[in-house]
């Protein structure tokens, strides 16, 4: 080896010793007349160096040095640095390469920089401590997974790259084919018919750290290419699957934080809705959605009047906080929701004795309603309620939009808040144009067993064996117990408005070999980037990717995506058209 240590290494036992360093240069200071020190840097830290001031080193240089270490003179340890007790000396540096000023400073100043610059100098960028911290992060949660899917006896597959257009969800990215001009490969968007096939091909559990791409508008928590820790099994259910799931998540978060989170809890998918507003609930904070219903029966108030559902949340407090600008904000936010309004009710002390409602609809509100939302609320004097009224689904997910805008703290910050949502509706929503439903995860799962003579008759009620895992808000994964049954898979597709024709000619190579033996089998897919990402206190996972696409999906620092040469697209059949104004 080049080196004998690694420069965060040293401490004062070494003292004596001839050592060997290699690394960058992280700072130059000259001291006094003949000397400066220079900081040596890798990846575990820095060691200050004294060196004749003719050596000419400067920022980011590579090189090696040779010295003694020596414990600092009193006065001058460094108690903010591991190495800061030693310092060493009589040092020969030789230069391994030159290098140009960085283009930012490569300390936590980086962090104020334009993304596009660090992502122009992503190599960079990697040397600074956060950046390192995170990719050894996310190498710690990678092992951490494949050693508990292994240790549970799953077999590590990989599934093909290129394979036929199939549409999944997200939109594809396309590879032209040189051998069949015109025609097109598409990327997995994830390994989903690969991994079902791996089961009636009898690997009884699969498993793979898998790339996927998706086309889709890149966020904090998006990218074109992610990964999955993707995973099928054989003859199991429900609980089979997430408590193989679970293993492998808190192995991986008990490597990083280092202390095991609880067993996860879990919530059925209606209770989500019910208490939360949302499928992917945060449990960090309680603000949870009031039912206020019933006290509305009779009343007078018409826009309550004539609403399914009529639920609140109240802001602790919020009274004072939320002035009329920031109301009508919520107002405003609400609306784009869905809602058709927003009802914000502030509790304040009556004149005499007990407690009113400051609300431009408070004239419209009876005593005995007055009395009962206060009551089931539990308000007290300063608090703020905010009320929605309108079909069931709309008043959750408005409420449960509200609670998260007012209520959610950044997702990385603990503690740690692992459920599982499980029963997920089979279909959601109807499709416009149709007027088919639409399937709520995807259209291979599995109903559940108690609804299944409600498949033809009321299909919006039937329930799927389809669950997610949700971490802080975030969702971070997605399965079901999958249909092995072809009959059973022909009443979802026919639902769904899927003939056999178009059966055969979307998912043929998939339906086909259930014919041959297919076992009961269900899976899991999450997302290794937002799991890293929330275990490395980031809240983008660009910030735990080494080369990562920035929101526009351009790559600053190749410059990809690039035209290629006529004939290269001559030989795959493709010819470009000017572009559209
Ligand atoms: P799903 O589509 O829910 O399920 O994806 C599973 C998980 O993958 C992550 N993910 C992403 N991460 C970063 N960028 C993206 N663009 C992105 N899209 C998805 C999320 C998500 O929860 N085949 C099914 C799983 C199954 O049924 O077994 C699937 O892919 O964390």
């Amino acid at each position: 080896m080049m080196r004998t240590h690694r420069c965060g290494e040293l401490r004062a036992e070494n003292v004596g010793e001839t050592v060997t360093l290699t690394g960058w240069v992280n700072r130059r200071r000259e001291h006094g007349e003949h000397l400066a020190f220079v900081d040596i840097r890798d990846h575990t830290g820095i060691t200050q160096c004294v060196v004749d001031n003719e050596v000419d080193v400067r920022s980011e240089y590579v090189i090696k040095v040779t010295g003694v270490v020596t414990a600092r003179i009193e006065g001058t340890v460094n108690d903010d640095l591991p190495t800061g007790a030693i310092e060493l000396q009589d040092c020969a540096v030789e230069i391994l390469s030159i290098a140009e000023p960085p283009p930012f400073p490569m300390d936590e100043r980086a962090d104020q920089v334009d993304e596009l610059v660090r992502l122009r100098h992503r190599y960079v960028d990697l040397r600074r401590e956060r950046m390192q911290r995170n990719m050894r992060v996310r190498s710690t949660i990678n092992a951490a997974i494949r050693s508990a899917m292994i240790g549970q006896e799953f077999v590590e597959v990989e599934t093909p790259m290129l394979m036929p257009s199939t549409p999944e969800g997200a939109r594809e990215f396309l590879v032209p084919s040189r051998q069949k001009p015109g025609n097109f490969y598409a990327l997995p968007q994830s390994p989903q018919l690969y991994k079902q096939l791996l089961m009636v091909g009898g690997l009884d559990r699969y498993f793979q750290i898998a790339r996927c791409l998706r086309d889709e508008d890149l966020r904090a928590d998006r990218q074109y290419e992610f990964m999955q820790l993707d995973m099928e099994m054989s003859f199991c259910d429900v609980d089979d699957v997430l408590s193989a799931v679970e293993v492998g998540v808190l192995d991986a978060a008990e490597a990083v934080t280092g202390t095991r989170p609880d067993a996860v809890e879990r919530m059925t998918w209606h209770d989500a809705m019910e208490r939360f507003g949302i499928d992917k609930p945060d449990l960090r904070f309680g603000m949870e959605l009031i039912e206020l219903t019933p006290i509305f029966a009779d009343t007078g108030f018409k826009a309550f009047s004539t609403a399914e559902s009529i639920k609140a949340i109240k802001v602790d407090q919020g009274a004072d906080e939320y002035g009329r600008n920031k109301l009508d904000g919520l107002t405003d936010e609400a609306k784009s929701f869905g809602a058709k309004g927003m009802v914000w009710l502030k509790v304040r002390d009556a004149e005499g004795g007990g407690l009113e409602f400051e609300s431009p609809v408070a004239k419209f509100l009876n005593e005995t309603e007055t009395a009962a939302i206060i009551e089931t609320t539990a308000a007290v004097a300063g608090d703020l309620v905010l009320v929605i009224a309108d079909e069931w689904m709309t008043t959750c997910e408005v409420l449960g939009e509200l609670r998260n805008r007012i209520g959610r703290p950044p997702v990385w910050e603990g503690p740690y808040k692992y459920l599982w949502v499980t029963d997920f509706p089979l279909f959601v929503g109807v499709d416009a144009a149709t007027g088919t439903p639409k399937p709520g995860h995807h259209a291979f799962c599995q109903p559940h067993p108690d609804d299944l003579d409600k498949l033809e008759s009321d299909p919006m009620s039937v329930r799927a064996q389809a669950y997610d895992l949700v971490l802080n808000g975030w969702e971070l994964g997605s399965g079901s117990i999958r249909i092995h049954d072809p009959q059973l898979q022909k009443r979802v597709f026919e639902l769904l408005g899927i003939d056999d024709e178009e059966a055969s000619k979307r998912f043929g190579f998939f339906l086909e070999p259930f014919k041959y033996g297919a076992p009961p089998h269900g899976g899991f897919a999450y997302g290794i980037d937002r799991l890293t990402a929330i275990l490395a206190g980031e809240e983008n996972i660009r910030e735990i990717i080494a080369f990562p696409k920035p929101q526009s999906g351009l790559d600053p620092m190749t410059n990809a995506p690039t035209e290629v040469d006529a004939t290269v697209l001559e030989e795959v059949g493709i010819r470009v058209l000017p572009p559209s104004v």
